[in-house]
């Protein structure tokens, strides 16, 4: 049987991913299906860490479209992935595989404040660490949050789940002949303005060298076989 091709990941999942089939908010099936994925890798040995985004629940850039201030919209849009990350962590506990949520903004009362050198200690204990909040700041996306986490953690890659199975050159729902990349270099990908993560992730990235894997997570187990390099991705790294 294959084995994971890293000892310690992130999963970068936006919140959209969460509320399956419905338009918004949290689809229970779907989330103690990537409850079940993520156990599965879990089992296998790989350690893993979560950040969650919000968009199920609240879009800090649609709400300053809207004419809200673009601080306060970020503000909500954090405590929208604390929503998520408390369901992620009570479906992950619910299948026994130990959790800690750790939340950039301090809220004792809900989940543990994120300290770095805590956080490494959760993880060397096999516990899945779901990092809330974002990075605390406004301005600053779930993705580079994501990148930032993955940096502080040491972790071997970061694995982005959304609902296509990679990085393509047009938008596969739209373009029939859309064709999908297996391979980019962080260059290409702020150069040619591809649209895996934003500059400030991919630049983050890029400094620290991890891989960034683009995954499609809509389907059971997914997440545990991009990490064996099994099935359809695309691999971003330094070349
Ligand atoms: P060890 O150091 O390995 O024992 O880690 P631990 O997380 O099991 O120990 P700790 O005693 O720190 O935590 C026990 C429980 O309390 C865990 O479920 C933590 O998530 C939770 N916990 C710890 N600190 C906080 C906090 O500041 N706020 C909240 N809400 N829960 C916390």
């Amino acid at each position: 049987m294959s084995k994971s091709q890293y000892k310690r990941v992130l999963l970068k999942m936006s919140g959209e991913v969460l509320m399956g089939e419905n338009q918004f908010g949290l689809d229970p099936k779907t989330v103690n299906r990537v409850a079940e994925d993520i156990k599965q890798v879990v089992d296998g040995g790989t350690e893993v860490c979560v950040v969650v985004g919000a968009g199920n629940i609240f879009r800090g850039v649609s709400g300053a479209a809207a004419g809200m201030d673009r601080t306060t919209a970020d503000y909500m849009g954090m405590l929208g992935i604390v929503i998520n990350a408390l369901a992620l962590q009570n479906a992950l506990e619910n299948i026994d595989v130990q959790t800690r949520v750790m939340s950039a903004i301090p809220m004792s009362a809900i989940c543990e404040p994120y300290i770095r050198r805590k956080a490494m200690r959760h993880m060397q204990k096999g516990r899945v660490v779901i990092f809330a909040a974002g990075t605390g700041n406004p301005y600053f996306t779930t993705d580079t949050a994501a990148a930032l986490r993955a940096s502080e953690m040491n972790c071997d890659a970061m694995l982005k789940g959304t609902k296509v199975d990679g990085v393509y050159n047009a938008d596969p729902a739209k373009d029939p002949t859309a064709t999908r990349y297996d391979r980019l270099t962080y260059m290409d990908v702020l150069t040619r303005d591809l649209k895996v993560m934003d500059a400030t992730a991919i630049s983050l990235a890029r400094e620290n060298d991890i891989p960034i894997l683009v995954f499609s997570i809509k389907d059971a187990g997914n997440f545990d076989r991009a990490l064996k390099g099994e099935g359809p991705y695309t691999l971003v790294t330094n070349g």
